[in-house]
């Protein structure tokens, strides 16, 4: 805009000079000096007008419209616009992309055009803590579109991942990933770049060649860190003399994928590079889809930087109670269906002691007919105090309530 206005300005000012350089040369300098005058309010102007503040009153008015209260809406309406940051020294992340990015916190945004548009995917994540650039990459600090998305901006090597490329940043906090038989919810290229490389067309796994994060062998390059390379410096280490279309790292890997023959088909020497043999890798036939799987899966290989305060903890399994040998015998709702008095009978561990119906310890009488030789009076005297019946007893008293004991007696006195 501001480009167009100062290329108009010198047309102007050139048909100024030579309209009435031979008739009246003061009309020249009258404007010469409005259009000075004219560049530098444009300037200041276009200085106090950045792109973002008219995101942040367009979503102003978006939002005002969505809301019902009067005085909600007054609110909405002094709120400043300023730039807004997320920020967290922790993980180094300091995103100012929700100056633009405005509605990814509220739901109602949810049909919303981008950028206001409500962050639907991902919402296990408290992005307030962690920012967004941790996902997408691109460049946090910067207000303007074209810096902060910084595509094809030089000297900037994490540029704002395609939409569909998210997924490459998921193991940066998820090394379970890389666990046997895991799956991530909502990174379902992983999921199918992990199965691919286990079982595929071929039956070779990956790590046949390949080593994976210490996993695997080493006749082929360790792929643990493979995207942790800048764009420049795979360019400097890879052949993009075969690729189609843009030659980029992205093009090189799916490509490859897709066709590694053709992509490294081997060159004879030169007077500065030893000649190189056609690579080994099997064309495995993927399709695209799977290709491009792949790829996400191997870019996102990369060094480890995140502190590990926030990656990801598998939730610990639910730790089984210390269940007796009984209760893992039986399921929960059969031990539920259980007399009381048996439910007691397993929950204190009675059997370390005493065998029943065929299980438990030896180091005491079998309880399995004692209720043919003992009486209820006895069996309650006995568990109130074992001593008081049998002297000499290694039996502890059970603190028991009188109900517990009224149960287990029942139960006891019914095995004859
Ligand atoms: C100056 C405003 C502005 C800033 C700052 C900004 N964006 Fe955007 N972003 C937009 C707009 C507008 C769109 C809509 C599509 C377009 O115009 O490219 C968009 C689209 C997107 C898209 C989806 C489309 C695509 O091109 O892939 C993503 C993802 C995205 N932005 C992420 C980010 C992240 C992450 C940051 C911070 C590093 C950021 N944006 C900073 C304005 C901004
Ligand atoms: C935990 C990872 C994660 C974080 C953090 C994250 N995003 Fe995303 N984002 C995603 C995923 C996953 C998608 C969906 C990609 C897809 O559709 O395949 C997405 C999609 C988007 C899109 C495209 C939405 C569309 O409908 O086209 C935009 C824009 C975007 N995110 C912006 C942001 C902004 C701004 C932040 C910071 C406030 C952020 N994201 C934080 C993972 C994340
Ligand atoms: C900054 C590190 C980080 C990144 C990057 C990240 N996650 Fe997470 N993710 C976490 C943490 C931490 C949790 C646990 C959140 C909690 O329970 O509070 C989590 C939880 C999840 C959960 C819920 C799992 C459960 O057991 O409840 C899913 C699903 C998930 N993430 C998917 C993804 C996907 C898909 C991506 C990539 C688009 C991604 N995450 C990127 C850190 C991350
Ligand atoms: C028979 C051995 C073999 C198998 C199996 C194999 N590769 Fe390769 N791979 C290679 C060799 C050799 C190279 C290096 C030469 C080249 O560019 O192809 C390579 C290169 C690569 C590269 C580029 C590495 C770099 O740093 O340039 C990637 C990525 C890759 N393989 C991924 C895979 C994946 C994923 C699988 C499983 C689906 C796989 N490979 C299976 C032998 C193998
Ligand atoms: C540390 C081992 C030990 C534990 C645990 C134990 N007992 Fe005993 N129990 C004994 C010994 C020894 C005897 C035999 C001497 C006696 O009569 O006290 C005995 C005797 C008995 C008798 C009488 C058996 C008979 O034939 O005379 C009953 C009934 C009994 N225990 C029930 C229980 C119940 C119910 C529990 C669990 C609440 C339990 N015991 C826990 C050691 C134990």
């Amino acid at each position: 805009m501001l480009n167009t206005i100062i290329v108009l300005a010198l047309i102007v000012n050139l048909a100024a000079l030579i309209i009435f350089w031979r008739k009246d040369q003061n009309n020249v300098y009258a404007v010469f000096i409005i259009t000075i005058v004219f560049l530098f309010g444009a300037t200041v102007y276009k200085d106090s007008e950045p792109e973002w503040k008219k995101y942040q009153r367009e979503y102003k008015k978006l939002l005002i419209e969505k809301t019902k209260d009067p005085k909600k809406k007054k609110s909405i309406e002094a709120a400043p616009i300023e730039v807004k940051q997320l920020w967290n020294q922790g993980l180094d992340v300091a995103d100012r992309c929700i100056t633009c990015h405005l509605g990814y916190d509220t739901p109602e945004f949810a049909d919303a055009p981008l950028p206001y548009k409500y962050h639907a995917k991902a919402r296990e994540h408290d992005f307030n803590k962690v920012g967004c650039t941790i996902c997408h990459e691109g460049q946090g600090r910067a207000t303007e579109k074209v810096d902060a998305h910084a595509r094809g901006i030089p000297h900037w090597d994490n540029p704002l991942l395609p939409v569909n490329m998210v997924q490459s940043t998921c193991g940066k906090c998820h090394s379970e990933i890389h666990e046997e038989g895991k799956e991530l919810k909502g990174a379902d290229m992983l999921n199918l770049a992990k199965k691919l490389s286990v079982t595929n067309k071929l039956e070779v796994p990956c790590i046949t060649c390949h080593a994976i994060k210490g996993v695997g062998e080493i006749l082929a390059p360790d792929l643990s860190e493979f995207g942790s390379r800048t764009e420049h410096e795979f360019e400097l280490s890879h052949d993009l003399t075969h690729i189609e279309g843009e030659k980029n790292m992205y093009n090189w890997t799916y490509q490859h994928f897709l066709d590694p023959q053709k992509v490294t088909p081997g060159s004879p020497a030169t007077a500065t590079t030893p000649a190189s043999e056609p690579t080994i890798m099997p064309n495995f036939d993927f399709t695209p889809d799977e290709a491009n799987a792949l790829t996400v899966f191997v870019m996102g290989l990369k060094e480890d930087k995140i502190p590990g305060k926030y990656k990801y903890k598998p939730r610990a399994e639910p730790k089984p109670k210390a269940i007796s040998r009984f209760q893992e015998a039986i399921s929960h709702e059969e031990f539920e269906k259980l007399p009381f008095g048996e439910q007691i009978f397993i929950h204190y561990n009675c059997w370390y002691c005493h065998t029943l119906k065929g299980r438990g310890g030896k180091i005491a009488p079998d309880l399995t007919h004692v209720g043919g030789r003992r009486d209820r009076d006895w069996l309650i005297k006995h568990f109130k105090d074992p001593g008081s019946v049998s002297p000499h007893t290694f039996m502890p008293t059970f603190r028991l309530t009188d109900e517990q004991i009224d149960a287990l007696t029942d139960f006891l006195a019914s095995l004859k």
